[in-house]
């Protein structure tokens, strides 16, 4: 007897592949994160993220197997995140968690570690 995966809870896949693209839907209007894909299309790099959220709770590893490990901070090295695109970042998955109807207490697991991981990934010293 294992315990269930949050993967599993929320029901798999499907319900990542819809969190991401409406996080993405709202990525492509924004005028802050959208100069930050170089890609013309953003389908491979919603597909990447699906992919690690889906590793991240308990789902297949097919993330690690396409990319290697995570290593977030250091593929976000790259770009500029400050405050405001952590904010902006976190504005569209809010919507996305909220569209996704899910029990309260999935719904705040998911979204602290996500506020979390966000935080994480400011890689730039601003003035308060
Ligand atoms: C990749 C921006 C936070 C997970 C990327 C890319 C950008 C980006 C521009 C490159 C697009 C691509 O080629 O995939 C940001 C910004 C954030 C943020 C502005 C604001 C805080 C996060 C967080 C997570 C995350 C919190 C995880 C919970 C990923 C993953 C990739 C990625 C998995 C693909 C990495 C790879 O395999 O190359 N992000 N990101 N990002 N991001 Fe973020």
């Amino acid at each position: 007897e294992r315990a269930v995966t949050l993967f599993e809870a929320v029901g798999g896949e499907p319900t990542f592949r819809k969190l991401v693209d409406e996080f993405y839907a709202g990525v492509a209007t924004d005028p802050l994160l959208r100069p930050m894909y170089p890609e013309a299309d953003l389908g491979p790099a919603a597909d990447r993220l699906t992919l690690f959220l889906m590793q991240y709770w308990g789902g297949p590893n097919t993330y690690s197997a396409q990319r290697g490990h995570p290593r977030l901070r250091m593929r976000h090295a790259p770009f500029r995140i400050g405050a405001a695109e952590r904010d902006a970042w976190l504005h569209h998955m809010r919507r996305a968690v909220d569209r996704l109807d899910l029990p309260p207490e999935i719904a705040t697991a998911l979204w602290d570690y996500l506020e979390r991981a966000a935080y994480f990934m400011v890689n730039v010293m601003e003035d308060p």
